[in-house]
């Protein structure tokens, strides 16, 4: 099988919506990443999702409805639920709710909440508003992968594996949606995205950000999400997260960079744009200006996914201070590093040396 891509267009959308309801996969663009859709009603097709991106059956997935009232058959929605949806939906928040009957467990992986989320994006919409079921649908990569902002990531992961891509252009935001959890005493967010933790908090003062978002999990500590066991977002080659003052984070990041060169190895550096030009001689990738936060979310996926085309085996990354949308491009660096992280006030140790 080789996906075709399809512009959308009222017939395409219809086209889609038809392959959805008769049981089979379809990309389509949302505003923070391709999603992989398949009827959330339908568990011969939400299984397939599983195995077409390789993901282990209990890491559950993301249910997208056009609207309030289309998510109301599949999950509780309490008066703080309802303000934050009233405010931020739609949008990049999912937020975990109470299930009802209606959620096959395969969709959740046999959990009491259900994660529900109502795209910002048109083609999203007309797709959902076209095929009348909800859709259940994790971001369109291979599982481990950066997740995909264009059709064309889309294709190198899952190109000979479903038959429609809907064309949607770049994604606007980059990361994946924010995912707050709903369902404990306080809200808290499990996975940091394009709704930040003060944007939440100028609705539900009381939002807290879980701290596992941007440490490993301690040995037997339990996953407040089952995503959160898994190793996400990877290139192929070494990942290294640098910090410390600039100056300190600029020479170590060269001297790794040299030292792997040396040794053979194809190496690059992860910078933001106000500090391209102080790697002048370096093999140098942007991840977006510092003063812009959005625009690091948004080329962060493409710049990881460059990596492996260029064939790097070591990177070293700059870090950005982890607030608002700082800890969402943290916390999914932190993941891609695999957590490791050099700080460059302290002399290197032989390891780096
Ligand atoms: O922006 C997004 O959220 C994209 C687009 C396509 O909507 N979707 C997405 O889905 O990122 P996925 O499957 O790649 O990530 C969903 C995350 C996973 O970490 C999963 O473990 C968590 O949400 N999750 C889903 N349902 C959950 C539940 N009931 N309890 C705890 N975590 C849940
Ligand atoms: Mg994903």
């Amino acid at each position: 099988m080789h996906s075709q891509v399809l512009f959308p267009s009222e017939s395409t959308i219809q086209h889609a919506a038809k392959l959805l309801r008769n049981g089979q996969l379809v990309a389509f663009p949302t505003e923070t990443v391709y999603g992989l859709g398949a009827n959330a009603l339908n568990v011969e097709a939400v299984k397939r999702i599983f195995d077409v991106k390789g993901r282990p059956s209990n890491n559950p997935l993301i249910v997208h409805v056009a609207d309030i009232s289309a998510a109301r058959p599949f999950c509780h929605i309490n008066k703080e639920a309802k303000m934050l949806m009233d405010a931020f939906c739609p949008g990049p928040l999912t937020l975990l709710l109470p299930k009802t009957e209606r959620i096959p467990s395969e969709v959740n992986a046999g959990l009491a909440s259900v994660a529900i989320r109502i795209p910002n994006h048109p083609v999203a919409l007309s797709l959902l508003k076209a095929c009348k079921v909800p859709i259940a649908a994790p971001s369109a990569n291979s599982s481990g992968r950066p997740s995909p902002t264009t059709s064309a990531h889309v294709l190198q992961d899952l190109g000979d594996k479903i038959s429609l891509i809907l064309e949607g252009g770049a994604c606007e935001v980059g990361l994946e949606s924010t995912v707050l959890d709903m369902t404990g005493k306080v809200p808290t967010v499990l996975r940091p995205g394009g709704i930040t933790p003060n944007m939440l908090r100028s609705v539900l003062p009381e939002v807290c950000v879980a701290d596992s978002v941007l440490r490993p999990l301690h040995e037997g500590e339990a996953a407040l999400s089952p995503g959160m066991l898994y190793k996400h977002y990877a290139p192929k080659g070494k990942l290294l997260l640098v910090k410390g003052t600039p100056e300190n984070v600029r020479t170590r990041c060269l001297f790794l960079y040299e030292q792997a060169r040396h040794a053979g190895i194809a190496s690059c550096i992860l910078a933001f744009d106000e500090h391209i030009s102080l790697y002048a001689n370096a093999r140098v990738i942007s991840i977006g200006a510092l003063a812009q936060p959005e625009t690091i979310a948004k080329q962060l996926f493409s710049a990881l996914r460059s990596l492996d085309e260029q064939c790097v085996a070591l990177t070293v990354c700059e870090v950005m201070p982890p607030h608002e949308m700082g800890l969402a491009v943290m916390n999914r660096l932190h993941r891609a590093a695999a957590f490791q992280v050099i700080d460059a006030d302290k002399p290197p140790t032989n390891q780096q040396a």
